[in-house]
This record gives C-alpha cells, sequence and structure tokens, in this order.
C-alpha cells in the first residue's frame, strides 16, 4: 500500500505547478507562450505519474496478500508437519537431526531443545546400527532416493526400544546434489505383535491339519489291515489265501512305513547332516533317474563358478526330486523343466527381502512349463496334506519346505497358470575365509 506522504509529494508538485502558471501570466508574450507550453507538458506528465502512482499501489496491495497467503500456506504446513501423526524428521545428508515434529519427540522421548544437532544413529538399538549406517549410505550417495516400510528397532532416551517403520527420502538442490534426508517414521508394535499372533494362529492350523491328515490316513491303514486280517481269520483252513491276505498285510505295514518316514522329516531330532558338496553333482544324479520320459526335455546350466553347497546331501537332493516329480506331474502331454543356479553374495542379500541370516546363499531354480498354479492356491501348496492330485499325498512339498528351513535356506515360487511354474530355493553356499576377503578387496578396489 502507498503511504500518505506519496500523495502529499504529488499535491505539492500540482501546487507548484499552478504557482509557476500564475507566474507565467506576468511573462511577455513570447515568454509566456513558450512556459505555459511547458507547463501543460509538465501537467500531463503529473498526471502520468498520478497513474502509476495508482497503479503500483494496487499491486503492492496484491503483493501484500499474496505474501499472506503464502504465510497462511506456511503456517498450515507447519502445523502438518508439528501435529503430524507420525514422527517426522529433516536431517542433514549424514543424518544429524535438524528439526523434529511433536510425534518425533513423543516416541524419541526427549526434549524438544536436545533433539537438534543429535544424530539419528543414536537412536538407533546397536544391534541395528550397522544396517542403519549401510541404508543411510545409499540415501547419501543417491543409490537410492527413497526407502518404503524400511525396519528398524529405535531406543528412545527414557523408554524400551520399539520396532519402527520408516520412509526416508532424500532432498537435493537444483544441481541434484543430495543435501539433506526427511524421515518419516512409526510405532509398528502393535503390527508385530498382530503379525506374531496371525504367525501362531497359523501355526495351529498347520498343526491341527497334520494331525487331521495322520489321522485319516492312519485310519484308512489300519482299516485296510484289519480287513485283510479278518479274511485270513475267515480263510484259516486254506492256506494260499492266507498267504496272499498276509502278502497285502505286509504291503500296507510298508505303506504306514513310508508315511511315517515322511513324518519323520517334520521331527525336530531329525537334524540335518551338513557337509559341504557340489549341487551338479546331486542334480546330474536326479536327472540320470528322471530322464524316462522322452515327451520331457531337461536344460540346466550350472555356472563354473557356482560355489559348493554347505547343507545336507540327502535332503537337499531330495527336495529337489519332489520339485521335479511335481514339475513332471504338472506337464502330462510333457514340456521343458530347466534348472539353473546362481551364488548371491551375503552383501546382496537385502536386495531379497528374505527370512534369512547374513551370509553367502546358492538361488537354484527349477521351472517348468506346465499348467501352472491359481493365485489363491499359491498359499497352500507347502500345507501338509494339501494336494489337486486324486493320488497326490500333498506331502512333497509341506517336506521340501521344512526340509530347506532346516538347512537354514528358503523356497518361493513363482506360477502363471497355463505358462508354468518356477521354485526358488535359497541354500547356504560355502566360502573360504580368504576368498570372502579377496572378494571384497576386488570390490574395493574397482
Ligand atoms: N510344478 C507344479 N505345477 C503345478 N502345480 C504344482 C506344482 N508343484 C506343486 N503343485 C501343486 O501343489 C500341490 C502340492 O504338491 P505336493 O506337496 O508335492 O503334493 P502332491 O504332489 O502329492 O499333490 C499339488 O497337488 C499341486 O496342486
Ligand atoms: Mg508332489
Amino acid at each position: 500500500m502507498l503511504s500518505d506522504s506519496h500523495y502529499q509529494k504529488l499535491d505539492s508538485a500540482y501546487q507548484r505547478l499552478t504557482d509557476l502558471a500564475d507566474k507565467a501570466k506576468r511573462l511577455p508574450e513570447e515568454a509566456r507562450k513558450v512556459v505555459q507550453a511547458a507547463l501543460s507538458e509538465l501537467s500531463l506528465i503529473h498526471l502520468e505519474m498520478q497513474t502509476l502512482l495508482e497503479e503500483f499501489s494496487h499491486h503492492n496491495d496484491e503483493l501484500a496478500a499474496s505474501r499472506a497467503a503464502l504465510e497462511d500456506e506456511r503456517r498450515r504446513y507447519q502445523e502438518l508437519f508439528e501435529f503430524a501423526p507420525d514422527g517426522y524428521l529433516v536431517t542433514d545428508k549424514n543424518g544429524i537431526i535438524l528439526e523434529a515434529n511433536s510425534a518425533a519427540i513423543d516416541l524419541l522421548q526427549i526434549d524438544r531443545q536436545l533433539i537438534a544437532g543429535k544424530p539419528l544413529s543414536s537412536f538407533v538399538v546397536d544391534e541395528e546400527k550397522e544396517a542403519y549406517h549401510r541404508k543411510l549410505k545409499e540415501l547419501q550417495k543417491g543409490k537410492i532416493k527413497k526407502t518404503v516400510d524400511w525396519q528398524i528397532s529405535l531406543k528412545p532416551w527414557k523408554s524400551e526400544p520399539f520396532p519402527a517403520s520408516f520412509t526416508a527420502g532424500v532432498v537435493c538442490n537444483t544441481e541434484g546434489k543430495v543435501t539433506g534426508l526427511r524421515w518419516l517414521f512409526s510405532d509398528i508394535s502393535w503390527r508385530k505383535k498382530m503379525e506374531e499372533e496371525i504367525l501362531k494362529t497359523d501355526k495351529l492350523e498347520s498343526i491341527s491339519l497334520l494331525a487331521g491328515g495322520i489321522a485319516h490316513d492312519f485310519n484308512n491303514l489300519l482299516a485296510n489291515l484289519m480287513g485283510h486280517i479278518s479274511l485270513a481269520r475267515l480263510w484259516k483252513d486254506n492256506p494260499e489265501k492266507v498267504a496272499q491276505k498276509l502278502d497285502l498285510s505286509e504291503k500296507v505295514i510298508v505303506r504306514a512305513k513310508e508315511l511315517l518316514q515322511q513324518l519323520f522329516q517334520f521331527s525336530k531330532k531329525d537334524y540335518p547332516h551338513c557337509k559341504v558338496f557340489a549341487l551338479s553333482k546331486i542334480i546330474y544324479n536326479i536327472l540320470d533317474l528322471s530322464c524316462d520320459n522322452s515327451q520331457i526335455k531337461y536344460f540346466c546350466n550350472l555356472p563354473a563358478d557356482l560355489l559348493p553347497l554347505e547343507a545336507d546331501e540327502a535332503q537337499i537332493s531330495q527336495v529337489i526330486q519332489n520339485i521335479i516329480i511335481n514339475a513332471k506331474q504338472a506337464m502330462p502331454d510333457g514340456g521343458i523343466i530347466t534348472i539353473t543356479a546362481e551364488n548371491i553374495f551375503t552383501e546382496a542379500m537385502e536386495n531379497y527381502f528374505l527370512p534369512l541370516a547374513k551370509r553367502d546363499y546358492l538361488r537354484i531354480s527349477i521351472s517348468d512349463t506346465g499348467i501352472g498354479i491359481p493365485e489363491e492356491l499359491k498359499m497352500k501348496i507347502f500345507d501338509p496334506f494339501f494336494t489337486t492330485k486324486e493320488e497326490g499325498t500333498g506331502l512333497g512339498l509341506a517336506t521340501s519346505y521344512f526340509l530347506i528351513k532346516k538347512n537354514g535356506g528358503y523356497i518361493t515360487v513363482d506360477s502363471k497358470p497355463g505358462v508354468g511354474t518356477i521354485f526358488y530355493l535359497y541354500l547356504p553356499a560355502w566360502r573360504q575365509k580368504n576368498e570372502h576377503i579377496e572378494k571384497k578387496e576386488e570390490d574395493f578396489t574397482n
């Protein structure tokens, strides 16, 4: 807005112009004409100035209004930041806290005056500091721009640690260089508890499924056995028939034994006997036995630098056989089974988001071009006794899952109905200590 003094100055300029016009009246004719022409020019200029001044005043009002709107906006954002339900931190690129909202202060239980200048790492539990620094480096280097639902435990100043979920993002300058970081985080204790509860319920469901399946199968076998014994008793005078019934009884007992053997795989007592061996050895043994059906083609690609496995050879062999049997059954009209494997070094493991300890692994992929698994059944195929086959036991994948877990690995599946299925086995690999160091040094010099 324009001040009164601007208008006063314009008024006094106008006054001086009228005074000059009066004086000009007393001048001789010639001079008076010249001066009057100059004076009318000046009064035109005065008029223009007045208009300009008014426009200027109008712009000034607009400027003041938009400045007030901006200030309102800033205040609104500040309030949003301040009263957001989740913790919000602004740090420099080294993770030093610059700003924190009320929720962050509540969650970290520290006075507002004390939080600025503290490294965020001072609130991370000791066991996870290394993981935090790794993530920070990735963000600093711009390797990742954002991380969502990254979970890490925080240690508030005055209370017990809690699991937190972070969404972190980088702030860049106009040249694209990282200048700071923003961290949004929340306490996920409740979510963790729910997950544990669900896991417990899942376990109970699996046990009840297992118990139900065993009861059903054993009941059938016992009924069968009873039938054969009753018939043998009935035909006690016909040794040939009795021998036949005894043979059948023996077969039932052998089946019961097989079932028990499968079940033993689930029992904790059956520890894996780990040793170091080459995957190629068991794969080629299995393929020698499997190549009986000319309708099915096998492709196998095992790189020469594949690390050896550190696991129970017999158990891993059984798992691979189970998966190949399923693959063959999924391709009644023939197809292709492909087996490949690759090393996954410790450093790369975190990209796979698997519930596995930090170490080197082998990822074995076994794919088929069979019927595939519908999405809604994918969750069930590892359940004991789940089968879609008339003659199936539903124990192949359940046993495989348990055996892989017992050997410190993990199994996942990907499938498209009508296209095929691929099973991934992650199994502990073995690498000599100095080999590991050499590799690290190589990385470093690169
Ligand atoms: N390669 C595959 N292609 C399609 N379906 C599969 C495949 N492997 C497993 N399945 C599904 O998973 C179920 C469970 O497999 P499994 O535990 O080996 O039991 P079973 O073979 O006795 O049915 C199978 O019945 C089938 O529906
Ligand atoms: Mg099977």
